[in-house]
């Protein structure tokens, strides 16, 4: 058989319907998906990095950046919703490409989604540690905690997908309210001059300020809107696939674009965005809330609500280990389909009977991203994270439209609009 030989629809038709303890379980509904997303989406992009890219790079126009990046994964979410509400089984992007690019691309885009979710749980599970060790300063332990909160989901994932889903419930509710929290109370502490210029001028630089720099602000922001495509990986795990699919995918995208915009709107409100820069290592929302209160005759401010601060770091240990979670989910979930194909060796697509998830995958990985948690810098595995992702989306695009083109009346619960634009936009 040809390398770049399709599967036909026929035989993943055939896997989506498979039911018995040797496969996955379908517990997942419209709630838990949403929920699922929210949980992989929120992390270290809006904490760390939303600070970052506004001191460096777009000042208060960062809101401008989370549109833009908004726009790019909004016409990639389209496309994963109509494939995942199309073929639902596990493999996202994998199991796309493999039914229209072929064998070659396909496992090409499996090995890129796979080591996607393990340098992305190891970024957030670096950022995570540094949180700790702030939350519990004086002990010396650095990086073992990434290794330690990897481990604990893993073992949670094992446990089961229900299990999982019911803990992401209750992280996201954590989160979800902290970001509400400092939305509400930022508010009336926004101060309209830090909004002028709303655009600074750019200082010469290409990315540095100006319209450019909102552009690379928005690449940068990126990072922060990775995991709704991790919600398609579900979709063997999932009650009525064709309708809940894109409304985890989208639904979860959405929300979050709401929550990021006025966060960050807040944010660059209550200070000047310059008092962000180099605030990077911890999160630089601490240096916002710093400045919600009032200010004495010598400009010192005064916070009122100090005890946020430890709020938005609970939000972030609890917050970061639901995107570790998910991370880890997809990457099992890609490797139990191309283990089920062939395409590597029958240990990844081995299920627990009694649990009825991938347990012996779930433990390698483990090991896996520990590694790169332990010993690998966060900027590193950060830009992989957004370069892999990338990759995806726009093989996951392409294959829309061959879909389209090759099986234009195959049966679609979901149907990107203006398909000969969104895709390639
Ligand atoms: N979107 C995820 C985060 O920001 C990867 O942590």
């Amino acid at each position: 058989m040809s390398i770049f030989a399709r599967k036909p629809m026929d035989a993943l038709m055939n896997e989506a319907s498979e039911t018995g303890s040797h496969t996955l379980k379908r517990t997942l509904g419209a709630g838990g998906l949403v929920a699922l997303g929210i949980g992989a989406i929120i992390g270290a992009g809006l904490f760390s990095i939303t600070g970052m890219a506004a001191a460096n790079h777009a000042g208060p126009a960062i809101t401008i950046s989370f549109i833009v990046a908004a726009f790019g994964c909004l016409f990639a979410g389209l496309c994963y919703a109509e494939f995942a509400s199309m073929i639902p089984v596990a493999g996202s992007a994998y199991t796309y490409s493999y039914a229209t690019m072929g064998e070659f691309i396909a496992w090409i885009i499996g090995w890129d989604l796979v080591l996607e979710y393990a340098v992305g749980a190891a970024t957030v599970g670096i950022s995570w540690s540094r949180y700790l060790v702030k939350f519990l300063e004086g002990f010396d332990i650095i990086n073992l905690p990434a290794v330690g909160i990897i481990v604990l989901m893993s073992l949670l994932l094992i446990k089961g997908t229900k299990e999982s889903a019911t803990v992401n419930a209750v992280i996201v509710a954590i989160k979800v309210t902290v970001v509400l929290v400092f939305i509400f109370l930022g508010w009336k502490y926004i101060n309209e001059a830090n909004y002028t210029p709303y655009i600074p001028e750019n200082t010469g630089n290409f990315g540095d300020f100006g319209f450019s720099g909102i552009i690379r602000a928005a690449a940068i922001v990126f990072f922060a809107y990775i995991g709704f495509d991790a919600v398609s990986t579900a979709a063997q795990e999932t009650k009525n696939p064709k309708r809940n699919m894109p409304i985890g995918i989208l639904g979860s995208l959405l929300i979050c674009t709401i929550l990021y915009i006025l966060f960050a709107h807040v944010m660059t409100g209550v200070t000047s965005y310059s008092s962000f820069a180099g605030k990077d290592g911890i999160a630089p929302v601490a240096v916002a809330i710093d400045h919600m209160g009032t200010a004495n005759a010598a400009g010192i401010v005064t916070p009122d609500y100090p005890w946020l601060n430890r709020a938005i770091i609970v939000a972030i240990l609890f917050g970061y280990s639901s995107v570790i979670l998910v991370m880890l989910m997809g990457q099992s979930r890609v490797f139990y389909s191309m283990s089920k194909d062939g395409l590597i060796p029958k240990v990844f697509s081995a299920v627990n009977p009694k649990s009825q998830t991938p347990a012996k995958s779930n433990m390698l990985f483990m090991g896996f991203v520990s590694l790169f948690a332990a010993f690998v810098p966060a900027r590193v595995v950060g830009e992989m994270t957004s370069i892999g992702t990338l990759f995806a989306f726009i093989l996951v695009c392409i294959g829309v439209l061959i879909m389209r083109e090759k099986m234009p009346d195959a049966p679609r619960a979901f149907s990107t609009p203006l398909v000969r634009f969104v895709p390639i936009a």
